[in-house]
């Protein structure tokens, strides 16, 4: 039942043909953890090498192999951390303060501290990437979300191995929200994020700040990503490439099925969904209303209380929960309605994700404003253009692709200035989210469509995207057989270059479903595809 340990007697463990190893002792093959019996970690935050954490500053971040514990009964876990932990340490920035992050690849073996020269996981050299340089542990940084230039978003082919380092300078001249950053390397994205690859940036602004909303010990990121494991702790995934990776724990700041004792008030939680594949809907156990007061991008106009949120891998949602009325020892679960059909339903550990208990200390009562901010609609006429995208299941090459393009094809120019439409039509039977690099765009409406003649045409059906999803959004769901349009600006404080779009659904995203945009300047010719490359 769910809330007890999913122990195996003898005869069942080896009906699964598993090996029984004794009382009290995993089934080899299934790993058995009780849930709620580690306190939620809180990832500490990033100490600068210059300057302040929260003001202008500049790190240095090296990345490290080492073992943790991410459950009281499972032995050590062999993981990549920025900065040696997992998630990785959390960088407060201000807007308009820039800052400077030197990414250092240290990956040695953690037992031996011999350098890395291999991956880890044992690499798939059949796909983009790897095809080339084999399994060499490559590694490069992205910060998803940042509003920054070509040379500091962490190009895919850009990678470093083990002694190299980047210099990025993140101009943070964007509205307080809730970021993160994560491996990008070409073709093993899927391999290093799995690793632990991943760490919260937060960027706040003064109007967000005049808001008092929940802070200090009542503001807390919750990093989700399911992950599977071998009984002795190592990371359970596939060597080949499989079109879909569905872990069977859920792990938050790193602990599986956590536990978190909350105060008597609210709690502003900034949730990411940072799992390879996985989408999550949320919801509390008692079905209590949340509210959501962000996106991807920063503040909604207003609170948007719901019971259910669906997050699809890299979106943010910033949330409020309220435990002001719970009575001392009240339990409150966090959990997956497993909407999305990706895992076994009838499993109710497939639900779990953590567990609240209400202490009896009063907490942050002041109200949410009933006022957030204010999110100008960009008007579609403003757009010059509008791009479609097909997503396929190309039979022939065993893939997903945009239509027929796949990384190294460079098709999209956008010009610096222009406000374009994007409209991505899922012909797959799978739920895609988008991400576009650089700019954040609103979602004008989801619908059905039809491809006529070649040409996809939305059906009548057009919904607006609810009041928890319109804000400034970097990532956003296409459902399958479904339509969705965006609306975007190239600037005019724009960037120039060569800039990423994908779905973020990593082994998608590794075997070509990632694509190549460049914004070029408002007059002129386009570039030729070969110099359209920022980095080699
Ligand atoms: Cu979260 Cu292109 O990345
Ligand atoms: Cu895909």
């Amino acid at each position: 039942p769910d809330g007890t340990c999913d122990l195996l007697t003898q005869s069942e463990c080896e009906a699964q043909s598993g090996h029984y190893g004794g009382d009290n002792s995993t089934c080899e093959q299934q790993v058995c953890l009780e849930p709620y019996v580690d306190w939620l970690p809180v990832p500490p935050i990033a100490a600068p090498v210059q300057g302040r954490a929260g003001g202008v500053a500049t790190y240095e971040i090296p990345m490290r192999e080492f073992r943790q514990k991410l459950h009281r009964d499972l032995p050590p876990t062999t993981l990549w951390g920025y900065g040696g932990q997992y998630p990785g340490p959390t960088i407060e920035a201000t807007r308009n303060q820039p800052v400077r992050v030197r990414w250092i690849n240290d990956l040695r073996d953690a037992a031996t501290g011999v350098p890395r020269t291999d991956h880890y996981f044992d690499v798939d050299t059949h796909i983009h990437g790897p095809d080339m340089l084999g399994k060499t542990p490559r590694t490069v940084v992205h910060l998803h979300g940042g509003h920054v230039p070509p040379d500091a978003d962490g190009y895919p082919e850009s990678t470093f191995v083990f002694g190299g380092s980047r210099l990025y300078q993140y101009p943070n001249s964007q509205l307080a929200a809730t970021l993160w950053y994560h491996d990008h390397a070409l073709g093993i994205t899927r391999y290093n994020v799995m690793m632990g690859l991943a760490g919260f940036y937060l960027i706040r602004d003064r109007s967000e700040q005049a808001l008092q909303l929940p802070s200090g010990s009542y503001e807390i990121p919750l990093l989700i990503q399911d992950r599977s494991f071998h009984p002795d702790g190592s990371l359970s995934y596939p060597a080949q490439w499989t079109p879909m990776f569905f872990g069977d724990k859920v792990l938050v700041n790193g602990k599986v099925w956590p536990k978190l004792l909350v105060d008597r008030g609210k709690y502003r939680f900034r949730v990411l969904n940072g799992s390879n594949h996985r989408i999550f809907t949320l919801t509390l156990s008692d079905h209590r209303a949340f509210q959501v007061i962000g996106t991807d991008g920063g503040l909604l106009p207003s609170p948007a209380p719901v019971t259910e949120l669906t997050l699809g891998p890299a979106e943010r949602a910033d949330v409020v929960v309220d435990f002001q009325g719970d009575a001392p020892g009240t339990e409150v679960l966090l959990k997956d309605t497993l909407a999305s059909g990706q895992v076994d339903a009838s499993d109710p550990a497939m639900s779990r994700i953590m567990k609240f208990v209400v202490s009896g200390n009063p907490g942050w009562t002041a109200p949410v404003p009933a006022s957030l901010t204010q999110v100008a609609r960009i008007p579609e006429s403003q757009a010059t253009k509008t791009r479609t995208f097909e997503l396929r299941f190309d039979q022939s090459l065993q893939k997903f692709r945009f239509g027929d393009f796949g990384w190294d094809e460079m098709t999209e120019f956008p010009a610096l200035g222009t406000t374009e439409i994007w409209q991505f039509a899922n012909e797959t039977s799978e739920a895609h989210p988008i991400h576009i690099h650089l700019v954040h765009f609103q979602v004008l409406d989801r619908s059905s469509f039809q491809v006529v003649d070649g040409k996809v045409v939305p059906g009548s059906d057009r919904r607006p995207p609810d009041p928890d999803e319109a804000g400034w959004k970097d990532t956003a769901n296409v459902k399958p057989h479904e339509l969705l349009r965006v609306i975007m600006r190239f600037g005019p404080d724009g960037y120039l270059g060569d800039f990423v779009f994908h779905f973020h659904i990593l082994e998608h995203e590794d075997n070509d479903m990632m694509r190549q945009f460049t914004v070029v300047p408002a007059k002129g010719p386009k570039p030729s595809v070969a110099s359209a490359r920022a980095e080699p």
